[in-house]
């Protein structure tokens, strides 16, 4: 064979064994991340940017999951569970992080961001990244329970729960809206934040983070379940919240019919289209509060978690980075409403032209409260579901509701080898 020829069957067999490096002829590195639905939809132009931006390197896909946080994070766990995943890093709402690190799934990124990366972002959006000081999760947008109000019926929002109560009632029998508040009350893990506020409105905490005791049987506790039953029975709440997750609540506030609504950021840009009844006449502030106890907002948030098991861990931060630049916080926020992580774009003139509520988002972040920090918070949030909807459907007392839930949450904290 003539000396050309086989050197160049030597190389070709080279590049292919992969045992040399020509960038030319390398083969990128493909890379993927799960995220639900809605986060897959916003990122596609970033997702093609970084994709450009590195071609020939990396190819990064998106594996676009349901919407619904149970059934992504059971979507993750089954193939957690299997071993070889097929995805290098994933979404991770604020809940999961204590037991998908406490299952040793997750790989630290502080090789890729420092506390300068952590100091720049608002606060709110620190919270829920870390897990005995590493951090696991970087959050893709900043997350927090809002009370919208209508601005064209009335002067301010209301305050107190009672307040609530009868602000709505006055606009309904005068005839002026509908319904009065609507919520998220379906049995799902929307209840459960919902309910984190009302708790506190009340003065009560789910679990004593101090004791790791559950305090959901407390005077508290039980003021708010009968708030609640009372906002369905007194016809401030229509029966059908007890069906409702955020798109229903948030279609029903949209469509003109409801003086008040809970609901997350992203929900004010729907609100501000051209297809909203209620375009121009919307206000944001934070959930009521009975005086003497501090208003809260849950906090929510979703971010991305390397995995331990990637073959591909620089590809996947640098990644990562990209997708939670500040130019892709802004145009998320610009394009789709999402609400930006670092403390600057709250000052950001154009931001805040956009969307002038960028100001009550960065108060309602100063006050938000993370739901129970632990590896059983799946199923804690499962029974407080559970009872919660059985009271607000008639079909539990809510005093026996609360008594029930807090002994089988001791019982489950026990079981699993907790404080309690
Ligand atoms: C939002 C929040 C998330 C929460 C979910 C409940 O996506 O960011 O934390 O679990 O709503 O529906």
């Amino acid at each position: 064979m003539p000396l050309m020829r086989r050197l160049l069957l030597t190389l070709i067999g080279l590049l292919l064994a992969g045992s040399i490096g020509w960038s030319g002829l390398q083969r990128p590195e493909e890379i993927s991340i799960l995220m639900p639905a809605p986060f897959a939809d916003a990122t596609v132009d970033q997702v093609k940017q970084f994709n450009a931006d590195h071609s020939g390197r990396i190819v990064l896909n998106v594996i676009r999951g349901p919407r619904d946080t149970e059934s992504i994070s059971d979507l993750a766990i089954s193939s957690l569970l299997l071993g070889t995943p097929p995805f290098d890093a994933l979404l991770v709402d604020v809940t999961w992080l204590p037991k998908y690190v406490a299952a040793d799934w997750l790989q630290p990124l502080d090789p890729w961001f420092d506390d300068a990366d952590v100091d720049a972002l608002v606060a709110g959006a620190r919270l829920g990244n870390s897990v005995n000081g590493d951090l696991y999760r970087w959050p893709f947008g900043a997350d927090v329970g809002l009370l919208y109000w209508r601005k064209d019926l009335m002067p301010e929002p209301p305050r107190t729960a009672s307040d609530l109560i009868q602000i709505a009632s006055r606009l309904r029998a005068d005839g002026k809206v509908k319904e009065g508040f609507v919520w998220q009350g379906r049995q799902y893990e929307g209840l459960s934040c919902n309910f984190v506020e009302f708790l506190s409105a009340f003065g009560g905490t789910w679990l004593d983070p101090v004791t790791g005791q559950p305090e959901l049987d407390s005077k508290a506790a039980r003021a708010t379940v009968h708030w609640m039953q009372q906002l369905i029975r007194e016809g401030t709440s229509p029966l059908a919240v007890s069906n409702y997750a955020e798109p229903e609540t948030l279609q029903a506030f949209k469509a003109g019919d409801a003086a008040l609504m809970r609901n997350w950021p992203y929900a004010w840009a729907e609100l501000q289209s051209d297809s909203s009844a209620v375009k121009g006449r919307v206000g944001v502030t934070t959930m009521v509060a009975e005086p003497g106890a501090s208003p809260a907002a849950t906090l929510g948030s979703w971010g991305f978690s390397l995995l331990r098991g990637s073959q591909h861990q620089q590809a996947t931060a640098e990644a990562i980075r990209a997708l939670t630049s500040s130019q892709a916080q802004r145009d998320r926020f610009l394009q789709q409403g999402y609400t930006p992580t670092e403390a600057s774009l709250f000052e950001d003139p154009e931001l805040l032209e956009a969307s002038p509520v960028l100001t009550q988002l960065k108060e309602a972040l100063a006050i938000a409260v993370p739901r129970p920090i632990t590896p059983l918070y799946a199923q804690m949030s499962d029974l407080l579901q559970r009872q919660l909807s059985g009271v607000l459907t008639e079909k539990r007392d809510p005093d026996q509701a609360m008594e029930q839930l807090q002994g089988a949450t001791i019982t489950l904290l026990r079981s699993a080898g907790g404080e309690s």
